[in-house]
């Protein structure tokens, strides 16, 4: 399904992407590249139009834009992007949203990484912690169901506190959590239960470790030969440091990382799905 047309078109939310995935190849920065002496990289640009005198843009009436006429003309050699580009059409709800977009003035921003910050009001989605799993749901939750909402889909429901935990104490030290942790996070109820505890797995030495881990396998993947290469000895003793709060984990750690089959080292893949629910 392609995305819902936006009420309010965003210049570098919604028509950016679009100009510079279909568009920017022949009228975008490369002047070199640039097509019927037309570019889209300002508004100027775009209302001047190109080689055929005609205005490209013209705010408010998408009809008597070139821009928009060649998104809906059935004439082929007209048509844009051209065919032999390969690049793929604009979907209808793409071509409504460019419409709407002049309709509404074909306002251009600058890049949003120019842009000062603004504080924005999340969408009213009703969003609470029965549907999240984190107490009071968060602003980036109702962001996330406002848009699959339109889509016809919902968030997963809740997952338990037993599974929480897992997934956080893994995600954060590389290991399960302790059964004492499981037990005191079990029996925290106050709102804030879940926030307390991703600020204790997250200042231990192991969760500084877990960033280790990726290079390690990444090492082990690279290898052609797949034999462990000189520098695992010395990420193996780089983790051990790391672990130092919690060394008798370090065996298990280390055989739960790493599948050892005479004469080669694997990289067992712990974050894969089975082990990471
Ligand atoms: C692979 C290159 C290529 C891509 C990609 C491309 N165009 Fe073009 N465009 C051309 C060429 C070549 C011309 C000049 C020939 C013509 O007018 O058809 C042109 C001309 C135009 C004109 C007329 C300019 C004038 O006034 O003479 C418009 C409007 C236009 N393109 C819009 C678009 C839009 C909108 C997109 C993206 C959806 C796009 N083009 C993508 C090659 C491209």
């Amino acid at each position: 399904m392609s995305a819902p047309v936006p009420d309010r078109v965003d210049f570098n939310f919604h028509i950016r992407p679009l100009l510079s995935d279909r568009c920017f190849a022949c009228h975008g920065p490369d002047d070199k590249a640039r097509k019927g002496g037309l570019s889209f990289l300002s508004r100027d640009a775009a209302i001047c139009g190109g080689k055929s005198g005609k205005p490209s843009l013209v705010p408010g009436k998408p009809d008597d834009s070139e821009l928009f006429r060649r998104l809906v003309t059935t004439d082929p050699d007209d048509h844009m992007p051209p065919a032999e580009s390969k690049l793929p059409k604009l979907t209808p709800s793409e071509i409504e949203t460019i419409r709407r977009w002049i309709a509404q003035g074909g306002e251009f921003k600058e890049h949003w990484a120019f842009l000062p910050l603004q504080s924005v009001t999340p969408p009213a989605t009703g969003t609470t912690a029965t549907t999240t799993g984190i107490p009071d749901g968060n602003d980036i939750d109702r962001f996330v169901v406002d848009r699959l909402r339109p889509e016809g889909l919902a968030l997963q429901p809740s997952a338990s506190r037993e599974t929480l935990i897992r997934r956080l104490a893994l995600d954060l030290t590389g290991l399960p959590p302790s059964p004492t942790e499981i037990d005191a996070f079990l029996a925290d109820d106050s709102p804030q239960a879940y926030e307390k505890l991703l600020a204790t797995l997250g200042a231990t030495d192991a969760g500084e470790a877990v960033l280790e881990v990726p290079a390690l396998e990444k090492l082990l993947h690279d290898r052609p030969d797949n034999r462990p290469p000189e520098a695992i000895p010395l990420l193996v003793t780089l983790l051990a440091d790391r672990l130092k709060l919690r060394k008798e984990a370090l065996d298990q750690f280390v055989e739960w990382r790493l599948v050892r089959v005479p004469g080669t080292i694997n990289a067992a893949g712990l974050l894969g799905p089975t082990e990471h629910t």
